[in-house]
């Protein structure tokens, strides 16, 4: 049953920007679990992305936050991370070739920063979605 959503989802991942085999493989197992959570699940959304990237929510400390809080509005340019005040190199994988490359780092990190915002891991969807916005820029 697994291999065969998986096979109904492969054309599908042609349409997104490409990501590298590693990362594709993550981003396939994101479908898979949020096909699981909803069957009308068809693929992830920038534009969903977006919303999730720049609206501002009362995050764990009790503050009004956002990702772009930290990672700044433009992904191309160096954020700056509000509790330590250390610059953060820019997340736009074609601006800075070390983002979205290593899948350990990158649910590490959604894991953490979600729970900053959203205090709550993200779910398949929110993470699927977030990543093509990400990957989009
Ligand atoms: C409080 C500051 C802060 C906020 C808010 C924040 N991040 Fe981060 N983020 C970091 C830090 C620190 C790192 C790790 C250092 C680095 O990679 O530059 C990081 C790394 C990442 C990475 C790893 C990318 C890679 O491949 O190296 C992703 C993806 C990411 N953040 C996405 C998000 C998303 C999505 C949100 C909103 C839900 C968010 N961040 C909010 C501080 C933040």
């Amino acid at each position: 049953m697994k291999r065969r959503v998986l096979f109904l989802l492969l054309p599908l991942s042609v349409f997104a920007s490409s990501f590298n085999p590693q990362m594709q493989g993550y981003i396939d197992d994101l479908k898979v679990e949020a096909k699981g959570n909803n069957p009308d699940f068809i693929d992830f959304s920038v534009q969903r992305g977006e919303q999730i990237f720049t609206t501002s929510h009362i995050g764990k400390r009790g503050e009004r936050i956002s990702c772009t809080s930290c990672h700044s509005l433009n992904l191309r340019n160096n954020g700056k991370n509000i509790h330590t005040n250390k610059v953060l190199e820019p997340l736009s994988p074609s601006k800075n070739t070390k983002r979205l490359v290593k899948v350990k780092n990158v649910k590490k990190w959604l894991r953490r920063n979600f729970n900053d915002v959203y205090t709550k891991e993200g779910t398949a969807l929110q993470k699927g979605d977030v990543l093509y916005y990400i990957n989009s820029k």
